[in-house]
C-alpha cells in the first residue's frame, strides 16, 4: 500500500515550494495538482475560449489530455504530449485555471489521473480538494495557510526578484483575496479544510521551518 500525504491550502502560502521540499526529504513523488488545472487553461486558453464561457469550457476541456511524468525528480506536466511546464505560470493562465477548475467536467478529467498517482506511489499531493475530495483516506492530511498580507507580500517578492516590477503589492494582495474567494466559493469541491487536517500556519515560518513543521506532523502520525 502507498503512502499518501495531501495537503491544502490556498493561493500562495508557499504550498508548493514546501510541498516539494517536504517530499524530496520524505523520498516520495510530489504531485503539484494545480499544475494540472493550469495545463487545461492553457489548453482553453489556446481555444480561444473565455474564462466567463463555463458551458464551451466544459465542451472543449475533452481534448485536453494531460500527463504526469517525472525527469530527475521533477513534475513534467504534458498537454496532449507537449511538456507545458515553461507556459503555464502566466497570469493569463492562473485567472483561467481557477476560473476552469470551478467547471465540474474539467475536475472529472483530472480526478483519475491524481487517484492513480496516489494509488501506485507513495505521493505527497498539493491541490485545494485533495483531503476533501480526491484522496478523503490520505494517511496525512495538512492545511497550510498563512495570511492574506503575507501570502501577498511573498508573492510580490518574488516577482520582484524575477525583476517583474508590473504590479504594486497591494494589486498582488487584491488578486490573492479574489482567487481565495472563488476558490472557496465555488459550489464544487471549494477549497475547504478537511475536518481531520493538521491546520498550519506558516505566516511566521522561514521555509525551512515548514518543511520541518510538515514532517513533524507526518512523524506524529507515524507514516514516516
Ligand atoms: O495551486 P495553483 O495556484 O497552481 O492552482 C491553480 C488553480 O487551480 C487554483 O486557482 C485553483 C485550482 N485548483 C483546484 O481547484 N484544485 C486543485 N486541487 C488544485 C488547483
Amino acid at each position: 500500500m502507498s503512502i499518501n500525504i495531501a495537503i491544502d491550502g490556498p493561493a500562495g502560502a508557499g504550498k508548493s515550494t514546501v510541498a516539494r521540499r517536504a517530499a524530496e526529504k520524505l523520498g516520495f513523488i510530489y504531485v503539484d495538482t494545480g499544475a494540472m488545472y493550469r495545463a487545461i487553461a492553457l489548453y482553453l486558453i489556446r481555444q480561444g475560449v473565455a474564462p466567463e464561457d463555463k458551458e464551451t469550457i466544459a465542451d472543449r476541456c475533452a481534448g485536453a489530455d494531460v500527463a504526469i511524468t517525472y525527469q530527475n525528480g521533477e513534475q513534467v506536466v504534458s498537454l496532449n504530449g507537449e511538456n507545458v511546464n515553461g507556459l503555464i505560470r502566466t497570469d493569463e493562465v492562473t485567472r483561467m485555471s481557477s476560473a476552469a477548475s470551478a467547471v465540474p467536467a474539467v475536475r472529472a478529467r483530472l480526478l483519475d489521473l491524481q487517484r492513480g498517482l496516489a494509488a501506485r506511489n507513495n505521493v505527497l499531493m498539493d491541490g485545494r480538494d485533495i483531503g476533501t475530495c480526491i484522496l478523503p483516506d490520505a494517511d496525512v492530511k495538512i492545511f497550510l495557510t498563512a495570511g492574506t498580507a503575507v501570502r501577498a507580500k511573498r508573492r510580490f517578492d518574488e516577482m520582484i526578484a524575477k525583476g517583474d516590477i508590473s504590479e504594486t503589492l497591494e494589486s498582488v494582495e487584491a488578486k490573492i483575496i479574489k482567487r481565495d474567494e472563488d476558490d472557496r466559493n465555488r459550489e464544487i469541491s471549494p477549497l475547504r479544510e478537511a475536518e481531520d487536517a493538521v491546520h498550519l500556519d506558516t505566516s511566521d515560518m522561514t521555509i525551512d521551518q515548514a518543511v520541518e513543521a510538515v514532517l513533524s506532523v507526518c512523524r506524529q502520525k507515524g507514516f514516516i
